[in-house]
């Protein structure tokens, strides 16, 4: 029988399931090809930046690492615990286990960079979720996030089953757009200088990445 009930859950299998892919070192990258793509300059140079769904907690790391005081966000227990072991001694690096919408809600601090890598950004309504970030980011700030692009025709929110067809019914969503698409949406909540593609895959014929950059105005 499966432990997964909510998306918390859905996500400490996720963690499970993937747990041999943990990197050695640091690491940073918006794709989901090693070593391929553009890396942290398109956050531009922050003293401070936020992960939205950090997961193992790599990327923070890395920026830790190159000066930043970057903290990682998750909702899962598992990728907590994990980030927190690994990389929690590290200079400048933090990690706080909740819902991003949630921990966003409460702060009132504000961050130079804001950030998501395949992460929650991906799996939370933008309508909720984009008006929060602009909110914590500092004038001028610079909001960055990368997953999959839409599969053409499908757009808005997609629903999956977490535990397969024939397990409990729970449900876990992500909102898929094309880059136009995510460019007004960020324009309509206040975002300006707003940048979205899809950066190609290393080889014709595979999975790309969509990659959006958007700033809060000065
Ligand atoms: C596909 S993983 C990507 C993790 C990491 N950014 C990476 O590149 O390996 C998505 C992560 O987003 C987190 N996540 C999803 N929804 C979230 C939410 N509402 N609040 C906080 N974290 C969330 C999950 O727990 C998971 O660790």
């Amino acid at each position: 029988m499966s432990d997964i009930t909510d998306a918390a859950t859905y996500w400490d299998a996720y963690a499970a399931r993937t747990a041999a892919h943990a990197a050695e070192e640091p690491a940073f990258g918006w794709t989901q090809y090693p070593h391929w793509g553009p890396g942290r300059e398109l956050l531009g140079s922050p003293r401070t930046a936020l992960e939205l769904g950090c997961g193992r907690g790599d990327a923070v790391a890395a920026l830790a690492g190159a000066g930043v005081d970057a903290t990682g966000i998750d909702l899962s227990g598992e990728q907590h615990e994990y980030a927190q072991r690994r990389w929690g001694e590290v200079d400048g690096a933090r990690f706080v286990q909740a819902d991003v919408t949630e921990f966003l809600s409460r702060t009132q601090q504000q961050w130079d960079a804001v950030y998501s890598i395949w992460g929650a950004v991906w799996f939370t309504d933008p309508a909720g979720l984009l008006p929060l970030v602009h909110d914590r980011l500092a004038p001028g700030g610079t909001l960055v996030f990368s997953h999959a692009p839409p599969v053409p025709g499908a757009y808005g929110v997609q629903g999956m089953y977490a535990n397969g067809f024939k397990g409990k019914a729970v449900f876990v969503y992500r909102w898929s757009y094309e880059p136009g698409q995510w460019a007004a949406l960020l324009g309509e909540f206040g975002f300006t200088g707003i940048n979205a593609r899809v950066q190609p895959a290393p080889d014709d014929g595979l999975v790309g990445t969509l990659i959006v950059q958007a700033h809060r105005g000065g």
